[in-house]
């Protein structure tokens, strides 16, 4: 497995942490920055993570900014992208099992180091269900992805 990691400057030092925690487990990663604490803005990052992981060159990507919020939603506009922010280690688990997350979002403004930890490493360690009925979820997101806004009906008028 070889994994994406990123951060903007809030997310920099839990990123930092983290990157120790794969390199103990053995697991593969690149670091796309950033690089220091200076301010950066969050979509940038999350940007190149996710288009990293959506092209397939890496099989998951972690995201750490202050909430895992601006990342995650950042993320979640690339198509292939399932980008989930987690605060414990069920929901990890979960948006493993149930939503084959490919990116995990981390707050480093919400999690100390140890949880976060334990969060990533939960994470790596769930695989997907693949029961039928997560795959049909899966799908009709990913029927999202291909979805346009309706036409308004002629003759009607917007209110
Ligand atoms: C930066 O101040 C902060 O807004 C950012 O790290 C993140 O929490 C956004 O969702």
């Amino acid at each position: 497995m070889i994994v994406a990691v990123g951060c903007d400057h809030a997310g920099y030092s839990l990123k930092r942490d983290l990157m120790e925690l794969l390199d103990e487990l053995g697991i593969a990663y690149e670091d796309f920055g950033s690089y220091d604490t200076a301010p950066s803005d969050y979509p940038d990052v999350a940007k190149e993570v996710g288009l990293a992981v959506a092209k397939g060159d890496f099989d998951r990507g972690i995201l750490v900014c202050g909430t895992g919020i601006g990342t995650a939603i950042a993320a979640n506009k690339i198509k292939g992208i399932r980008a989930a922010p987690c605060q414990d280690t069920f929901s990890a688990r979960m948006s493993r099992e149930h939503n084959n997350a490919n990116v995990l979002c981390l707050g480093a403004r919400v999690v100390g180091r140890g949880l976060a930890r334990d969060i990533v490493q939960m994470w790596l360690a769930t695989d997907f269900s693949e029961a039928e009925r997560h795959q049909r979820r899966l799908e009709k997101i990913a029927a999202l992805e291909r979805s346009r806004p309706r036409k308004p009906k002629e003759g009607k008028s917007a209110t």
